[in-house]
């Protein structure tokens, strides 16, 4: 596990732009697993720019998104492919086919078989050699709550009330339940880069990154990843 502070938000969205750019460039065929959140924003945008600048390409990069909201549309404006595809996937020369968003919208009695479709999706591509995290308050990944089960794939899952109360203005309106890729498949990524800013982040940090493994705090597991990096900003590593 290795852990990197960096002074201020600017820092961490650059290092991490870095980082991404660099498994572009020397892959033949790039698998990025994309998080969503404010959090990785800034490094979305450096992305784009180093796109424009021609110092990366797209066409061979293959992409997934690790979660969305469950019933979820994907013109809603709190849709997850939405905020890629206006933040990233639009902007670059990637092809529609090598682009995997979750789609929020399956029939209830299709989520299972369209989890386990995903799960596979992401097993053809070779599992991510970079997945990039953001982490939640209570030590969420993707949307793997507190409980989630270090074996899970694929599947829809119920929010806890606070990461529901974070994310939307009106929590009476926002959907309770996500479809996240699981522990597994994120524990199957070649490289693990966690991005965490601001004194919010800082207990679920600590009891990430200096507590017992646990399913109490998803993000403990990553502990037990044999390439991790946790990108923080003083504020987040203050504990
Ligand atoms: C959201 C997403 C996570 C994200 C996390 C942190 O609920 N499901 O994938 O990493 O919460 O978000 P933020 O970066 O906005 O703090």
């Amino acid at each position: 596990m290795k852990i990197e502070i960096e002074n201020n938000y600017e820092e961490i969205s650059k290092r991490a732009a870095r980082i991404t750019a660099r498994e572009i460039l020397v892959r033949e065929d790039p698998v990025l697993g994309l998080p969503t959140g404010d959090t990785p924003k800034g490094m979305y945008e450096l992305l784009v720019e180093y796109y424009q600048s021609g110092l990366i390409d797209f066409s061979k990069v293959k992409t997934f998104n690790l979660d969305e909201y469950y019933p979820m549309s994907k013109e809603d404006p709190n849709s997850f492919g939405r905020y890629l595809e206006e933040r990233l996937l639009s902007k670059v020369n990637i092809g529609e086919d090598n682009i995997h968003l979750i789609d929020g919208s399956v029939p209830r009695d299709q989520v299972e078989t369209y989890c386990g479709n995903y799960e596979e999706k992401i097993d053809n591509l070779g599992r991510a050699d970079l997945s990039i995290l953001g982490i939640g308050e209570n030590g969420h990944i993707a949307f793997n709550e507190p409980g989630s089960g270090f074996q899970t794939a694929t599947r829809l899952v119920d929010l806890e009330e606070g990461t529901i109360r974070r994310n939307f203005e009106n929590p009476d309106e926002a959907p309770n339940k996500a479809i996240t890729v699981g522990i597994k498949t994120i524990m199957n990524s070649g490289k693990i880069l966690l991005l965490a800013a601001g004194e919010q982040k800082s207990k679920a940090i600590e009891k990430s990154v200096a507590g017992p493994v646990t399913e109490e705090w998803p993000a403990s597991i990553l502990q037990l990843h044999p390439n991790v990096t946790f990108l923080l900003d003083e504020k987040a590593a203050n504990f």
